[in-house]
């Protein structure tokens, strides 16, 4: 393989939790139900923290929980202080919180600020309120070219990206702008109202004892001046390609200012809080921008999620990331799955590549071969958490849980689904809820009464928490041995160099802190390399480094 690009990274000298941290995504609605009604809570989530601590992890990422009509599980915020009464109260939440901080587990919070929900009174006060007014002012509302929308924008779920609303007097009114569901106006971010009116919601959730949070869409909330058409829509939808003029919604400078200003109101909380932008912004020398000192102090490495699971792939992608993070300082943040995409245990057991992740599996698509997804899931998560810098995990890919790929259409419930009448099915499938234990009612232990928002597949059985629990070679077992090794061994804070002589199309191995990690890619078991083996991500032992296996090696 072409070595061109390989860099070194130096080992980190600041201490920062975060530059190291493994944060767990919980996904509420489908993480422990405390109270019978198959949908995921607070108190589900606090009677399971012991065996999130158990796991080895630093910190727990919350996605959202704050009241909403749940258009968008969630992502479509009514009220930005308080808990959605599915899933509990304020007090729940505190418990769960202190609780959580009790097992020495720190707790970020989503905030969605891109857009609100349309039933947030923000929005109940500007469609009661003339054009031009004050209130209207808080989202994007304009008039429309005749009977046309505003410009040409389309939304990421499917669909225009305008909706008309309707005077009270029952004619046709101005276009609001949504770049997700119609039922999520996008802010407003030009006005100082909608700046100030976040800056107290980020203070509510820190005077809460928060210790930070995941920030949905940043990269979209400053929209440029007057609103131009997206300049290759027909190509690139309601995306953008990389390399190309940025759209008018995303990426615009301005939205950085907003940044610093949050980045300066947690630096002077006590403790060290922290914010993760949810930045889809690629090439990652762009996104390095996103972690500035005085900005985000983490981003999603979306490149590395989206990265085939090939040598030559990850080789480029690793090389991008460690290149770009460090010219500004900041450590890459690994991922492999999360609420949005095909699980890493089913996407890489079948030909999905990055452009159908969001776009789930269905009955109708070809299925995966879960077994070799997990073969090849275990060895990514291996690889991933010897690299240095922090990483997300996604509830369930600890259990090795498969994406739910033959949910029927009457249980779907993203909006994808219904935007596109049915083209994509969406990111159902990856929110299934978790089984904890094997057969005690039809929900695997996930409700006491066996009730779920969305049905498990048969299948979950099998991956349940219980018969992982303590049984040599179980995935569970595999990551909590991975993450205490990676503790101890300091791997996160750690440095990072290729061995470039066990680099080839078929293989990567690098060295963090003395430690030599290798994967094999290839169908062909290659040479073992000198070394005591520490982990394997596969069951039993061998001479040689087999197909689809990453090993920790300590040198002899
Ligand atoms: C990103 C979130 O992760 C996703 O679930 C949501 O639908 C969109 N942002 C809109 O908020």
């Amino acid at each position: 393989m072409e070595l061109f690009g390989a860099v070194t990274h130096p080992a980190s000298k600041k201490a920062d939790w975060w530059r190291s941290a493994v944060i767990y995504q919980v996904y509420p609605r489908s993480f422990a139900d405390g109270n019978g009604d198959g949908m995921g809570d607070l108190k589900g989530i606090t009677s399971r923290l012991e065996s999130l601590a158990s796991l080895g992890i630093d910190a727990i990422w919350l996605s959202p929980f704050m009241p909403s009509p749940q258009k968008d599980a969630g992502y479509d915020v009514s009220d930005y202080r308080g808990v959605d009464p599915l899933f509990g109260t304020l007090d729940d939440f505190d418990v769960m919180l202190n609780r959580a901080h009790e097992l020495g587990l720190k707790i970020l919070v989503d905030l969605v600020p891109n857009h609100s929900s349309d039933q947030h009174a923000w929005f109940q006060a500007a469609l009661n309120s003339p054009e031009g007014s004050p209130e209207r002012e808080f989202y994007h509302f304009k008039d429309g070219n005749g009977d046309l929308p505003p410009n040409n924008w389309v939304s990421m779920f499917g669909g225009p990206a305008w909706t008309r609303v309707t005077n009270p007097d029952g004619s046709l009114g101005q276009w609001y702008c949504h770049l997700f569901d119609s039922s999520q106006p996008d802010l407003n971010w030009e006005n100082p109202k909608v700046q100030e009116a976040f800056e107290d919601v980020l203070k509510f959730w820190l005077d809460r004892g928060v210790d930070g949070f995941r920030v949905d869409q940043p990269h979209a909330m400053a929209k440029a001046k007057g609103l131009p058409d997206h300049p290759y829509v027909d190509r690139a939808g309601a995306g953008f390609i990389e390399g190309e003029e940025n759209p008018p919604m995303w990426f615009q400078d301005s939205v950085h200012t907003i940044f610093r200003r949050w980045r300066a109101i947690l630096d002077s909380y006590p403790g060290e809080r922290v914010m993760c932008g949810e930045a889809y912004v690629l090439p990652l020398s762009f996104m390095a921008l996103w972690v500035r000192p005085d900005e985000f102090h983490q981003t999603f490495n979306f490149r590395y999620l989206d990265s085939l699971w090939t040598a030559e792939s990850i080789f480029k992608t690793v090389n991008e990331s460690f290149e770009a993070f460090d010219s500004v300082g900041a450590p890459s943040t690994w991922v492999l799955s999360n609420h949005d995409v095909i699980r890493h245990a089913s996407r890489l057991g079948g030909d999905y590549g990055r452009s159908t992740a969001s776009d789930g599996i269905g009955p109708k698509n070809p299925q995966p071969d879960n077994e070799l997804g997990l073969t090849k899931a275990r060895a990514a998560t291996l690889f991933t958490l010897a690299l240095p810098g922090s990483m997300y995990l996604y509830q369930g890919e600890e259990l090795g849980l498969p994406e739910h790929t033959t949910l029927e259409d009457e249980f779907r419930q993203d909006p994808t689904f219904f935007r596109t009448n049915g083209a994509r099915v969406g990111r159902d499938g990856c929110r299934v809820p978790l089984p904890w234990e094997a057969g005690v009612n039809a929900s695997n232990g996930f409700s006491s009464t066996g009730s779920a928002w969305l049905p498990q597949p048969d299948i979950y059985k099998n991956y349940s928490r219980d018969l992982q629990e303590g049984k040599a070679g179980s995935t569970l077992e595999m990551y909590k041995a991975v993450l205490a090794l990676r503790k101890e061994l300091d791997l996160g804070h750690g440095s990072f160099e290729w061995v470039t002589e066990l680099c080839t199309n078929s293989s990567l191995a690098f060295r963090n802190n003395g430690i030599l990690v290798i994967h094999n890619f290839g169908s062909v078991a290659i040479s073992m390399p000198e070394g005591q083996v520490l982990i394997s991500s596969l069951e039993g032992v061998s001479d040689e480094v087999r197909p689809n296996e990453t090993l920790w090696l300590k040198g002899l």
